[in-house]
């Protein structure tokens, strides 16, 4: 299947690299803070301006794990939220929930124009549209539960969309902007005065005992009174984060949109075959169209190359753009609806996390970057219970034991994938899983005929690896680790590679 799109993320594509150093030798901070995506960076600037000396270390590079593979909407109209929240944790909850992502919003617009930051940072309304009478009745009940807990939501019956709709829910002074020039500008005024920027730096684990010590494989430690973890999944297997939320993967197009024709908003679907869409400004003057969509649980199927294909078609028969961009992007959902934003355990005093943002990351960055920074620094925060990550979280309900057997079955059924293949079956441009010598193997021959082979099991808890054949990637199904064909590790919580395997 032939696809058009360039398979990089825009806002990567449209930024230049980062270059901080890797930690070359054992550093002291106030605070260290592991994973340098939006939440990471935020809280680091919240604390920095607080008087904290801060260390943020990143095993890649700044901004091109989540926050650089998303939408970039901020916004406090979650798709269909409200009605649900009310129904599942009451109206007071439901309100706290509507009025941190509404702060979160005030709180990146004020760090724009503080540093003056050109980010193509825009207020804009957002839309959750329905193109059926299912869809219509729970955007009306949605608007409904909206103006109850205080949002100035309002329904509406068109939108400058060139389809038909039954109706919408309307926020307005939602945002949008560009993440990865947001995070690279607000990165640059951290070092100094006691602060670090560690890019490459994989962090091994962390040692609560105050204080606290963040091994790297780098060989040398961060000490830090306090240690924010702000790495997707939290790369520490303590806390049961990832039981208590499942990974979700969704996908993007884009390409550009003649100006005069472009929607002016922010918009989603409701249903099964939703799509996200908004525009953003190119350097060349132009103005993209992104369409995202065909999010499902990461594992649950291989059929990215339709995935894609199905919104390059969108995107050329409802707007008449050619695709120019593809990527992917990859969020845990959380079983309660809300983000895990505290403590890693009652028992640890000085470890926090933040995780859950359930595709909704943006404005839930900022209000962790919020919640964690006035924790650290002893700050009374209105929001910080409702997101305790040591809350009771309802582990067992239906969805969650779905969710954790099928994480079972994979951990068992997929190790009976490949038993009688060998590395001759894997054709050029194929990833295959084999046997070798009992063990299993992920096999990928590139088209030069090469055979680059690694350990199919997954160092994160033991699963086997699932081929992604669209983005050449070996993908976990049970917590949705990503590798390269030569076993580097592309999205977490695995901190440690694919083994390498000689298969001669
Ligand atoms: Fe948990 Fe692979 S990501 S076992």
């Amino acid at each position: 299947m032939a696809l058009s799109g360039h398979p990089v993320s825009f806002w990567i594509d449209s930024t230049l690299p980062s270059s901080y150093p890797a930690l070359s030798q054992d550093v002291s901070v106030d605070v260290a803070v592991v994973g340098a995506g939006l939440a990471g960076v935020v809280t680091a600037k919240l604390l920095k301006q607080a008087g904290k000396t801060v260390a943020l270390i990143e095993a890649d590079r700044i901004g091109t794990g989540t926050s650089g593979h998303t939408t970039a909407k901020v916004s406090a109209l979650h798709q269909l939220i409200y009605a649900d929240l009310i129904d599942q944790h009451g109206p007071e909850k439901a309100c706290l929930y509507g009025e941190s992502n509404q702060a979160a919003i005030a709180r990146l617009a004020d760090l724009i124009a503080a540093d003056n930051i050109d980010c193509d940072f825009e207020h804009k309304p957002n839309y959750t549209f329905a193109t059926d009478n299912d869809g219509l009745d729970q955007v009306k009940a949605e608007v409904e539960a909206a103006q109850r807990i205080g949002l100035p939501a309002t329904f509406v019956g068109s939108l400058d969309l060139p389809f038909a709709i039954k109706g919408a829910i309307e926020l307005p002074d939602q945002a949008q902007f560009h993440p990865r020039k947001f995070m690279l500008a607000i990165a640059a005024t951290l070092p100094g005065d006691g602060s670090h920027i560690f890019e490459q730096t994989r962090v091994k684990t962390v040692e609560d005992e105050g204080p606290c010590r963040v091994i790297t494989q780098n060989g040398p430690t961060v000490t830090a009174q306090d240690v924010v973890i702000t790495t997707n999944l939290p790369i520490l297997d303590i806390g049961l984060y990832f039981a208590k939320t499942y990974p979700q993967r969704s996908y993007l197009v884009g390409g550009h949109i003649d100006p005069n024709r472009a929607p002016q908003g922010m918009y989603i679907g409701v249903g099964q075959g939703y799509r996200s869409l908004r525009t953003t400004p190119t350097d060349d003057g132009g103005t993209l169209l992104i369409v995202g969509g065909e999010g499902h649980k990461v594992g649950q199927d291989d059929a990215t190359d339709e995935r894609y294909q199905r919104l390059e078609d969108y995107l050329r028969s409802q707007f008449g753009v050619e695709p120019e961009y593809r990527w992917s992007g990859q969020d845990l959902k959380s079983f309660d609806q809300l983000p895990y934003i505290g403590q890693l355990t009652p028992a640890h005093q000085h470890t926090f996390v933040a995780t859950g943002f359930s595709l909704w990351g943006m404005a839930k960055s900022v209000v962790s970057a919020m919640v964690l920074s006035d924790r650290i620094t002893g700050v009374e925060n209105p929001w910080a219970e409702l997101y305790e990550a040591t809350r009771p979280t309802p582990f067992v309900t239906t969805t969650s034991i779905q969710k954790n057997l099928e994480v079972g079955a994979h951990w068992v059924g997929d190790r009976f994938k490949g038993l009688f293949d060998s590395t001759d079956s894997v054709a050029p441009g194929e990833g295959k899983l084999v046997t070798h010598k009992g063990g299993k193997v992920a096999a990928y021959r590139d088209e030069h005929n090469q055979l680059h082979t690694v350990s199919a099991v997954c160092p994160h808890l033991g699963c086997i690896v699932a081929w992604n054949q669209a983005e050449t990637s070996w993908d976990c199904p049970c917590h949705g680790s990503r590798f390269s064909t030569e076993g580097k590790i592309l999205h977490g919580p695995a901190v440690k590679p694919l083994e390498q395997k000689v298969c001669d």
